[in-house]
Protein backbone atom coordinates (compact mmCIF):
# COMPACT_ATOMS: atom_id res chain seq x y z
CA UNK A 1 0.00 0.00 0.00
CA UNK A 2 1.21 3.78 -0.50
CA UNK A 3 0.54 5.41 2.61
CA UNK A 4 -0.93 9.38 2.27
CA UNK A 5 1.49 11.96 2.80
CA UNK A 6 -0.45 12.35 6.29
CA UNK A 7 0.74 9.34 7.55
CA UNK A 8 4.12 9.90 5.93
CA UNK A 9 4.31 12.84 8.37
CA UNK A 10 2.85 10.41 11.36
CA UNK A 11 5.84 8.23 10.54
CA UNK A 12 8.34 11.25 10.73
CA UNK A 13 6.98 12.80 13.95
CA UNK A 14 6.98 9.23 15.49
CA UNK A 15 10.53 9.13 14.30
CA UNK A 16 11.67 12.01 15.74
CA UNK A 17 10.25 11.18 19.24
CA UNK A 18 12.40 8.20 19.70
CA UNK A 19 15.46 8.89 17.48
CA UNK A 20 18.07 11.62 17.87
CA UNK A 21 17.00 13.92 15.14
CA UNK A 22 20.90 13.86 13.67
CA UNK A 23 20.27 10.89 12.66
CA UNK A 24 17.16 10.90 10.37
CA UNK A 25 17.95 12.48 6.95
CA UNK A 26 14.84 13.62 4.95
CA UNK A 27 14.71 14.95 1.26
CA UNK A 28 15.33 18.62 2.38
CA UNK A 29 18.62 17.74 4.88
CA UNK A 30 21.54 18.79 3.42
CA UNK A 31 23.34 15.52 3.82
CA UNK A 32 20.33 13.38 2.16
CA UNK A 33 22.41 12.78 -0.45
CA UNK A 34 25.22 12.01 0.14
CA UNK A 35 23.87 9.83 3.20
CA UNK A 36 22.01 8.07 0.48
CA UNK A 37 24.89 7.34 -1.68
CA UNK A 38 27.20 6.39 0.77
CA UNK A 39 26.96 2.62 0.10
CA UNK A 40 25.58 2.99 -3.42
CA UNK A 41 27.52 0.75 -5.62
CA UNK A 42 25.66 0.97 -8.84
CA UNK A 43 25.09 4.17 -10.69
CA UNK A 44 22.30 2.36 -12.20
CA UNK A 45 20.03 2.55 -9.10
CA UNK A 46 20.72 6.60 -8.56
CA UNK A 47 19.10 8.34 -11.18
CA UNK A 48 16.38 11.16 -11.43
CA UNK A 49 13.61 8.28 -11.89
CA UNK A 50 15.11 6.21 -9.08
CA UNK A 51 12.38 5.46 -6.18
CA UNK A 52 14.16 6.89 -3.11
CA UNK A 53 13.26 6.55 0.48
CA UNK A 54 11.20 9.14 2.47
CA UNK A 55 13.75 9.31 4.84
CA UNK A 56 17.31 7.39 6.15
CA UNK A 57 17.69 6.46 9.08
CA UNK A 58 21.13 5.77 11.21
CA UNK A 59 20.59 3.95 13.60
CA UNK A 60 23.12 4.15 16.93
CA UNK A 61 21.97 1.42 19.09
CA UNK A 62 19.46 -1.38 18.87
CA UNK A 63 16.50 0.82 20.47
CA UNK A 64 16.78 3.36 17.38
CA UNK A 65 16.04 0.12 14.91
CA UNK A 66 13.04 -1.01 17.37
CA UNK A 67 11.91 2.43 16.99
CA UNK A 68 12.29 2.63 13.22
CA UNK A 69 10.36 -0.50 12.63
CA UNK A 70 7.59 0.47 15.65
CA UNK A 71 6.93 3.38 13.86
CA UNK A 72 6.77 1.89 10.40
CA UNK A 73 3.97 -0.35 11.76
CA UNK A 74 1.98 2.26 13.55
CA UNK A 75 2.21 4.42 10.33
CA UNK A 76 2.35 1.90 7.95
CA UNK A 77 5.32 3.13 6.23
CA UNK A 78 7.82 -0.01 5.49
CA UNK A 79 11.48 0.26 5.75
CA UNK A 80 14.20 -1.63 4.26
CA UNK A 81 17.19 -2.13 5.70
CA UNK A 82 20.80 -1.73 4.51
CA UNK A 83 24.71 -2.51 5.95
CA UNK A 84 26.97 -2.54 3.01
CA UNK A 85 24.47 -1.47 -0.31
CA UNK A 86 26.08 -3.92 -2.18
CA UNK A 87 22.48 -5.91 -3.41
CA UNK A 88 22.89 -6.20 -7.27
CA UNK A 89 19.07 -4.78 -7.37
CA UNK A 90 19.62 -2.25 -5.21
CA UNK A 91 16.54 -3.18 -3.05
CA UNK A 92 18.20 -2.30 0.30
CA UNK A 93 17.73 1.03 -0.52
CA UNK A 94 15.16 2.18 -3.90
CA UNK A 95 12.04 0.58 -5.42
CA UNK A 96 11.39 -1.08 -8.26
CA UNK A 97 7.64 0.40 -8.51
CA UNK A 98 6.74 3.80 -6.71
CA UNK A 99 6.29 2.73 -2.69
CA UNK A 100 7.02 5.09 0.24
CA UNK A 101 9.54 3.22 2.59
CA UNK A 102 12.34 4.08 4.93
CA UNK A 103 16.19 2.82 4.82
CA UNK A 104 17.52 2.01 8.29
CA UNK A 105 21.02 2.26 7.16
CA UNK A 106 23.25 -0.05 9.86
CA UNK A 107 26.33 1.55 8.64
CA UNK A 108 27.15 3.21 12.53
CA UNK A 109 26.46 -0.15 13.62
CA UNK A 110 29.61 -1.94 12.97
CA UNK A 111 31.74 -3.30 15.99
CA UNK A 112 33.91 -6.31 15.59
CA UNK A 113 34.34 -7.44 19.23
CA UNK A 114 36.59 -10.43 19.25
CA UNK A 115 37.14 -13.35 22.14
CA UNK A 116 40.51 -14.67 21.04
CA UNK A 117 40.45 -17.81 23.79
CA UNK A 118 36.63 -19.00 22.89
CA UNK A 119 38.24 -18.49 18.61
CA UNK A 120 34.59 -16.61 17.93
CA UNK A 121 33.30 -12.80 17.15
CA UNK A 122 30.36 -10.95 17.79
CA UNK A 123 30.15 -8.68 14.60
CA UNK A 124 27.76 -5.95 13.56
CA UNK A 125 25.78 -5.98 10.55
CA UNK A 126 26.88 -2.90 9.50
CA UNK A 127 30.91 -3.80 9.71
CA UNK A 128 32.36 -4.21 6.01
CA UNK A 129 33.72 -7.74 5.42
CA UNK A 130 37.24 -5.61 5.29
CA UNK A 131 36.38 -4.27 8.80
CA UNK A 132 35.50 -7.95 9.74
CA UNK A 133 39.04 -9.21 8.35
CA UNK A 134 41.08 -6.80 9.72
CA UNK A 135 39.65 -6.56 13.29
CA UNK A 136 39.84 -10.18 13.47
CA UNK A 137 43.34 -11.04 12.08
CA UNK A 138 44.88 -7.76 14.24
CA UNK A 139 43.01 -9.27 17.49
CA UNK A 140 44.15 -12.80 16.34
CA UNK A 141 46.56 -13.40 13.68
CA UNK A 142 46.46 -16.94 13.46
CA UNK A 143 42.17 -16.47 13.10
CA UNK A 144 40.27 -15.97 9.87
CA UNK A 145 36.93 -15.75 8.99
CA UNK A 146 35.73 -17.50 5.57
CA UNK A 147 33.47 -14.91 3.75
CA UNK A 148 33.33 -13.17 0.35
CA UNK A 149 36.44 -11.31 -1.58
CA UNK A 150 35.11 -7.69 -1.83
CA UNK A 151 36.21 -5.92 1.17
CA UNK A 152 33.00 -3.09 1.33
CA UNK A 153 30.39 -5.60 1.10
CA UNK A 154 28.24 -5.71 4.02
CA UNK A 155 28.25 -8.26 6.98
CA UNK A 156 24.60 -8.03 7.09
CA UNK A 157 23.20 -8.63 3.64
CA UNK A 158 26.03 -11.13 2.91
CA UNK A 159 25.36 -13.16 6.30
CA UNK A 160 21.88 -12.60 5.55
CA UNK A 161 22.41 -14.71 1.37
CA UNK A 162 25.09 -17.29 2.81
CA UNK A 163 28.65 -15.56 2.21
CA UNK A 164 30.91 -17.36 -0.61
CA UNK A 165 34.63 -16.78 -0.74
CA UNK A 166 38.23 -18.28 -1.06
CA UNK A 167 37.74 -20.29 2.32
CA UNK A 168 34.83 -21.61 1.14
CA UNK A 169 36.05 -25.52 0.34
CA UNK A 170 37.47 -25.55 3.75
CA UNK A 171 35.00 -24.18 6.10
CA UNK A 172 31.86 -23.80 4.09
CA UNK A 173 29.90 -20.60 3.79
CA UNK A 174 29.72 -17.45 6.19
CA UNK A 175 26.57 -18.84 7.61
CA UNK A 176 27.75 -22.61 8.34
CA UNK A 177 30.30 -20.44 10.93
CA UNK A 178 27.37 -18.16 12.60
CA UNK A 179 26.53 -19.38 16.16
CA UNK A 180 23.88 -16.85 17.40
CA UNK A 181 22.81 -13.41 16.23
CA UNK A 182 20.36 -10.53 17.17
CA UNK A 183 17.76 -9.61 15.01
CA UNK A 184 14.60 -6.81 15.52
CA UNK A 185 11.52 -8.71 13.97
CA UNK A 186 8.33 -7.48 12.48
CA UNK A 187 7.00 -5.88 15.95
CA UNK A 188 10.10 -4.25 16.71
CA UNK A 189 11.06 -6.78 19.72
CA UNK A 190 14.76 -7.45 20.16
CA UNK A 191 15.68 -11.58 19.60
CA UNK A 192 18.48 -13.52 20.26
CA UNK A 193 18.97 -17.10 18.76
CA UNK A 194 17.06 -18.70 21.57
CA UNK A 195 14.48 -16.22 21.70
CA UNK A 196 13.81 -16.40 17.86
CA UNK A 197 13.58 -19.76 17.58
CA UNK A 198 14.94 -22.91 15.24
CA UNK A 199 12.68 -21.67 12.53
CA UNK A 200 13.85 -18.27 12.38
CA UNK A 201 17.43 -19.01 13.36
CA UNK A 202 17.73 -21.25 10.68
CA UNK A 203 16.15 -18.90 7.54
CA UNK A 204 18.25 -15.66 8.38
CA UNK A 205 21.41 -17.70 7.85
CA UNK A 206 21.09 -18.11 4.11
CA UNK A 207 17.39 -17.03 3.77
CA UNK A 208 18.20 -13.87 1.74
CA UNK A 209 17.93 -10.15 3.76
CA UNK A 210 15.01 -8.09 3.84
CA UNK A 211 12.73 -10.62 4.44
CA UNK A 212 12.54 -12.05 8.12
CA UNK A 213 13.94 -8.95 10.44
CA UNK A 214 16.59 -6.39 11.10
CA UNK A 215 20.00 -8.91 11.58
CA UNK A 216 21.98 -6.13 14.21
CA UNK A 217 24.61 -8.55 14.76
CA UNK A 218 26.16 -12.01 14.69
CA UNK A 219 28.19 -14.21 16.42
CA UNK A 220 31.11 -16.13 14.32
CA UNK A 221 33.24 -18.97 14.61
CA UNK A 222 36.67 -18.65 13.77
CA UNK A 223 39.35 -21.47 12.79
CA UNK A 224 42.85 -21.24 12.33
CA UNK A 225 43.94 -21.10 8.86
CA UNK A 226 46.80 -23.56 7.49
CA UNK A 227 47.15 -23.52 3.47
CA UNK A 228 50.69 -23.99 3.32
CA UNK A 229 53.94 -22.81 2.03
CA UNK A 230 55.57 -22.54 -1.18
CA UNK A 231 57.79 -26.00 -1.02
CA UNK A 232 54.55 -27.77 -0.05
CA UNK A 233 52.42 -26.11 -2.96
CA UNK A 234 55.25 -26.35 -5.54
CA UNK A 235 55.42 -30.62 -4.37
CA UNK A 236 52.09 -30.68 -4.81
CA UNK A 237 51.36 -29.06 -8.15
CA UNK A 238 54.60 -31.07 -9.82
CA UNK A 239 53.09 -34.08 -8.92
CA UNK A 240 48.80 -33.25 -9.65
CA UNK A 241 49.54 -31.34 -12.30
CA UNK A 242 53.34 -31.31 -14.07
CA UNK A 243 51.79 -29.92 -17.04
CA UNK A 244 51.46 -26.57 -15.43
CA UNK A 245 55.53 -26.49 -14.61
CA UNK A 246 54.67 -23.93 -12.07
CA UNK A 247 57.99 -23.12 -9.83
CA UNK A 248 58.66 -21.33 -6.77
CA UNK A 249 58.75 -18.09 -8.59
CA UNK A 250 54.86 -18.24 -9.00
CA UNK A 251 54.25 -18.30 -5.70
CA UNK A 252 53.84 -15.84 -2.94
CA UNK A 253 53.77 -16.18 0.96
CA UNK A 254 51.54 -14.04 2.63
CA UNK A 255 49.05 -13.97 5.85
CA UNK A 256 45.57 -14.49 5.23
CA UNK A 257 45.06 -11.09 6.08
CA UNK A 258 47.27 -10.13 2.96
CA UNK A 259 45.69 -12.26 1.26
CA UNK A 260 42.20 -10.71 1.04
CA UNK A 261 43.76 -7.41 -0.06
CA UNK A 262 45.63 -9.34 -2.66
CA UNK A 263 42.94 -11.25 -4.02
CA UNK A 264 40.56 -8.52 -4.56
CA UNK A 265 43.23 -5.60 -5.81
CA UNK A 266 45.67 -7.84 -7.16
CA UNK A 267 48.70 -5.94 -6.41
CA UNK A 268 51.02 -6.75 -3.98
CA UNK A 269 52.10 -3.77 -2.47
CA UNK A 270 48.53 -2.65 -1.60
CA UNK A 271 48.25 -2.39 2.18
CA UNK A 272 46.12 -4.56 5.05
CA UNK A 273 44.56 -0.96 5.63
CA UNK A 274 42.89 -0.81 2.61
CA UNK A 275 40.20 -3.06 4.38
CA UNK A 276 39.35 -0.31 6.29
CA UNK A 277 38.57 1.95 3.69
CA UNK A 278 34.22 1.73 2.81
CA UNK A 279 34.39 4.49 0.09
CA UNK A 280 32.59 3.17 -3.17
CA UNK A 281 32.82 4.62 -6.36
CA UNK A 282 29.67 5.35 -9.27
CA UNK A 283 31.64 4.86 -11.92
CA UNK A 284 30.67 1.63 -13.64
CA UNK A 285 27.22 -0.28 -13.73
CA UNK A 286 26.61 -3.32 -13.41
CA UNK A 287 24.56 -6.44 -13.84
CA UNK A 288 24.81 -9.62 -12.96
CA UNK A 289 23.55 -13.19 -13.09
CA UNK A 290 24.28 -16.51 -11.75
CA UNK A 291 24.04 -20.68 -12.18
CA UNK A 292 25.29 -23.57 -10.59
CA UNK A 293 27.15 -26.07 -12.69
CA UNK A 294 26.18 -30.40 -11.61
CA UNK A 295 28.35 -31.84 -15.08
CA UNK A 296 31.60 -30.85 -15.79
CA UNK A 297 31.27 -28.34 -19.03
CA UNK A 298 32.66 -30.21 -22.01
CA UNK A 299 35.53 -28.10 -23.57
CA UNK A 300 33.70 -28.12 -27.03
CA UNK A 301 31.63 -26.13 -25.12
CA UNK A 302 33.93 -24.11 -23.77
CA UNK A 303 34.96 -23.33 -27.18
CA UNK A 304 31.66 -21.74 -27.59
CA UNK A 305 31.42 -19.59 -23.75
CA UNK A 306 34.12 -17.69 -24.95
CA UNK A 307 33.63 -15.66 -28.06
CA UNK A 308 30.52 -14.22 -25.86
CA UNK A 309 33.37 -12.15 -24.63
CA UNK A 310 35.10 -11.41 -27.57
CA UNK A 311 31.87 -10.35 -29.36
CA UNK A 312 30.45 -8.33 -26.19
CA UNK A 313 32.95 -6.30 -24.41
CA UNK A 314 33.47 -5.57 -20.95
CA UNK A 315 32.00 -8.62 -18.97
CA UNK A 316 33.79 -11.70 -16.91
CA UNK A 317 32.37 -14.81 -15.48
CA UNK A 318 33.46 -16.10 -11.71
CA UNK A 319 33.52 -19.73 -11.67
CA UNK A 320 33.40 -20.40 -7.49
CA UNK A 321 34.20 -23.96 -6.61
CA UNK A 322 32.26 -25.76 -4.48
CA UNK A 323 32.62 -29.70 -3.01
CA UNK A 324 34.63 -29.78 0.32
CA UNK A 325 33.26 -28.35 3.30
CA UNK A 326 30.53 -26.70 1.49
CA UNK A 327 29.46 -29.73 -0.31
CA UNK A 328 29.70 -31.66 2.81
CA UNK A 329 26.26 -29.96 4.45
CA UNK A 330 22.64 -31.31 4.00
CA UNK A 331 20.97 -28.90 1.39
CA UNK A 332 18.60 -28.23 4.00
CA UNK A 333 21.12 -27.60 7.16
CA UNK A 334 20.73 -24.08 6.05
CA UNK A 335 18.39 -21.97 3.60
CA UNK A 336 21.11 -22.35 0.67
CA UNK A 337 20.36 -25.31 -1.06
CA UNK A 338 23.40 -25.56 -3.50
CA UNK A 339 25.23 -28.34 -1.85
CA UNK A 340 25.68 -32.33 -2.53
CA UNK A 341 26.76 -32.23 -6.39
CA UNK A 342 27.45 -29.09 -7.62
CA UNK A 343 30.63 -28.59 -9.29
CA UNK A 344 31.18 -24.44 -9.18
CA UNK A 345 28.84 -21.20 -8.79
CA UNK A 346 29.33 -19.44 -12.08
CA UNK A 347 28.50 -15.69 -11.42
CA UNK A 348 28.24 -13.37 -14.96
CA UNK A 349 29.22 -10.27 -14.88
CA UNK A 350 28.51 -7.02 -17.39
CA UNK A 351 30.47 -4.00 -16.83
CA UNK A 352 29.64 -0.65 -18.59
CA UNK A 353 29.95 3.22 -17.94
CA UNK A 354 28.10 5.88 -19.51
CA UNK A 355 24.89 6.99 -18.54
CA UNK A 356 22.64 4.03 -20.28
CA UNK A 357 21.13 1.56 -17.08
CA UNK A 358 20.20 -0.48 -19.65
CA UNK A 359 22.65 -3.85 -19.41
CA UNK A 360 23.98 -5.02 -22.65
CA UNK A 361 22.55 -7.62 -24.31
CA UNK A 362 25.01 -10.26 -24.49
CA UNK A 363 24.59 -11.13 -20.71
CA UNK A 364 20.84 -12.58 -21.07
CA UNK A 365 22.15 -13.77 -24.40
CA UNK A 366 24.87 -15.79 -22.81
CA UNK A 367 22.79 -16.85 -19.77
CA UNK A 368 19.86 -18.42 -22.56
CA UNK A 369 22.95 -20.07 -24.13
CA UNK A 370 23.90 -21.71 -20.93
CA UNK A 371 20.66 -23.10 -20.47
CA UNK A 372 21.55 -26.61 -21.60
CA UNK A 373 24.86 -27.16 -19.63
CA UNK A 374 24.02 -26.11 -16.41
CA UNK A 375 21.57 -27.26 -13.39
CA UNK A 376 17.79 -27.70 -14.38
CA UNK A 377 14.59 -28.05 -12.65
CA UNK A 378 14.56 -25.69 -11.12
CA UNK A 379 17.72 -23.66 -12.78
CA UNK A 380 19.86 -22.62 -9.44
CA UNK A 381 20.50 -19.12 -8.15
CA UNK A 382 22.76 -17.17 -5.73
CA UNK A 383 20.32 -14.71 -3.82
CA UNK A 384 23.44 -13.01 -2.72
CA UNK A 385 23.92 -12.15 -6.86
CA UNK A 386 20.25 -11.06 -6.64
CA UNK A 387 18.73 -10.90 -10.08
CA UNK A 388 15.21 -9.59 -10.86
CA UNK A 389 15.12 -11.10 -14.00
CA UNK A 390 14.56 -14.35 -12.76
CA UNK A 391 11.34 -13.37 -11.20
CA UNK A 392 9.33 -10.29 -8.77
CA UNK A 393 6.90 -10.90 -6.75
CA UNK A 394 2.94 -9.89 -6.81
CA UNK A 395 0.79 -8.56 -4.00
CA UNK A 396 -2.34 -10.14 -3.87
CA UNK A 397 -5.15 -8.45 -1.11
CA UNK A 398 -1.97 -6.29 0.59
CA UNK A 399 0.15 -9.36 1.15
CA UNK A 400 2.99 -11.32 -1.38
CA UNK A 401 1.56 -14.19 -3.34
CA UNK A 402 3.38 -17.11 -2.28
CA UNK A 403 3.05 -19.01 -6.12
CA UNK A 404 4.56 -16.16 -7.30
CA UNK A 405 7.84 -15.99 -5.19
CA UNK A 406 7.63 -19.65 -5.89
CA UNK A 407 9.22 -18.64 -9.52
CA UNK A 408 12.43 -16.82 -8.17
CA UNK A 409 12.26 -18.35 -4.56
CA UNK A 410 13.11 -22.11 -5.85
CA UNK A 411 15.58 -20.88 -8.22
CA UNK A 412 17.69 -19.37 -5.03
CA UNK A 413 16.45 -21.83 -2.42
CA UNK A 414 15.13 -25.33 -4.06
CA UNK A 415 13.68 -27.56 -1.85
CA UNK A 416 13.86 -24.75 1.33
CA UNK A 417 11.73 -22.45 -0.09
CA UNK A 418 8.88 -23.82 1.59
CA UNK A 419 10.06 -23.89 4.80
CA UNK A 420 11.23 -20.28 4.66
CA UNK A 421 8.10 -19.44 3.53
CA UNK A 422 6.31 -20.97 6.49
CA UNK A 423 8.96 -19.31 8.57
CA UNK A 424 8.16 -16.18 7.34
CA UNK A 425 4.44 -16.67 7.90
CA UNK A 426 4.98 -17.47 11.67
CA UNK A 427 7.11 -14.25 11.78
CA UNK A 428 5.59 -11.53 9.79
CA UNK A 429 2.12 -13.09 8.76
CA UNK A 430 1.62 -9.35 7.33
CA UNK A 431 4.28 -9.34 5.32
CA UNK A 432 5.52 -5.78 6.91
CA UNK A 433 9.28 -6.41 5.40
CA UNK A 434 8.63 -6.97 1.78
CA UNK A 435 10.56 -5.72 -1.64
CA UNK A 436 10.46 -7.18 -4.89
CA UNK A 437 12.18 -10.69 -3.74
CA UNK A 438 11.46 -11.19 -0.29
CA UNK A 439 9.90 -14.29 0.93
CA UNK A 440 6.33 -14.07 1.03
CA UNK A 441 4.68 -15.69 4.22
CA UNK A 442 2.78 -19.12 3.83
CA UNK A 443 0.11 -19.30 6.34
CA UNK A 444 -2.99 -22.25 6.09
CA UNK A 445 -5.96 -20.70 7.71
CA UNK A 446 -8.24 -22.87 9.12
P1 LIG B 1 22.73 -4.47 1.15
O1 LIG B 1 22.85 -3.54 2.30
O2 LIG B 1 22.40 -3.88 -0.19
O3 LIG B 1 21.69 -5.62 1.50
C1 LIG B 1 21.39 -6.72 0.64
C2 LIG B 1 20.01 -7.31 1.02
O4 LIG B 1 20.03 -7.74 2.38
C3 LIG B 1 18.86 -6.28 0.92
O5 LIG B 1 17.66 -6.98 0.61
C4 LIG B 1 18.78 -5.74 2.34
O6 LIG B 1 17.52 -5.20 2.66
C5 LIG B 1 19.12 -6.97 3.17
N1 LIG B 1 19.82 -6.64 4.42
C6 LIG B 1 20.91 -5.82 4.56
N2 LIG B 1 21.28 -5.78 5.85
C7 LIG B 1 20.43 -6.58 6.54
C8 LIG B 1 20.30 -6.91 7.90
N3 LIG B 1 21.14 -6.41 8.81
N4 LIG B 1 19.29 -7.73 8.28
C9 LIG B 1 18.43 -8.25 7.35
N5 LIG B 1 18.51 -7.96 6.02
C10 LIG B 1 19.50 -7.14 5.62
N6 LIG B 1 28.78 -12.42 -2.55
C11 LIG B 1 29.46 -13.53 -2.16
O7 LIG B 1 28.87 -14.43 -1.56
N7 LIG B 1 30.80 -13.63 -2.38
C12 LIG B 1 31.52 -12.65 -3.00
O8 LIG B 1 32.74 -12.76 -3.17
C13 LIG B 1 30.80 -11.47 -3.44
N8 LIG B 1 31.45 -10.45 -4.09
C14 LIG B 1 30.76 -9.30 -4.42
C15 LIG B 1 31.44 -8.22 -5.00
C16 LIG B 1 30.75 -7.03 -5.31
C17 LIG B 1 31.53 -5.87 -5.94
C18 LIG B 1 29.37 -6.93 -5.05
C19 LIG B 1 28.62 -5.66 -5.40
C20 LIG B 1 28.69 -8.00 -4.47
C21 LIG B 1 29.37 -9.18 -4.15
N9 LIG B 1 28.70 -10.27 -3.56
C22 LIG B 1 29.41 -11.38 -3.18
C23 LIG B 1 27.25 -10.22 -3.29
C24 LIG B 1 26.97 -9.78 -1.85
O9 LIG B 1 27.24 -10.83 -0.97
C25 LIG B 1 25.47 -9.42 -1.73
O10 LIG B 1 25.14 -8.37 -2.61
C26 LIG B 1 25.11 -9.05 -0.28
O11 LIG B 1 23.72 -9.21 -0.10
C27 LIG B 1 25.54 -7.63 0.04
O12 LIG B 1 25.35 -7.32 1.39
P2 LIG B 1 25.30 -5.76 1.81
O13 LIG B 1 24.99 -5.69 3.26
O14 LIG B 1 26.49 -5.04 1.29
O15 LIG B 1 24.08 -5.26 0.90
Amino acid sequence: SVPSLAASGEFLQCLSGNIPSQLVFTPSSPSFTSVLVSSIRNPKFFTPTTVRPLCIVTPTNATHVQAAVLCGRRHDVRVRVRSGGHDYEGLSYRSERPETFAVVDLANLRAVRVNRRAATAWVDSGATLGELYYTVAKAAPGLAFPAGVCPTIGVGGHFSGGGMGMMMRKYGFSVDNVLDATLVDATGRLLDKKAMGRDLFWAIRGGGGGSFGIVLSWKALFQSLYLGNCSDLVRTMSSQFPELGMTRADCREMSWLQSTVYINSGDANTTVETLLNRTTSLNTFTKNKSDYVKQAITEASWEKIFPWFNNAGAGIIILEPHGGRVGSIADAETPYPHRSGVLYNIQYVAFWTGNGTDSPNWIRGLYDFMEPLVSKTPRGAYVNYRDLDIGENTVIGGVTSYETGKVWGEQYFGGNFKRLAITKGKVDADDYFRNEQSVPPLVWRM
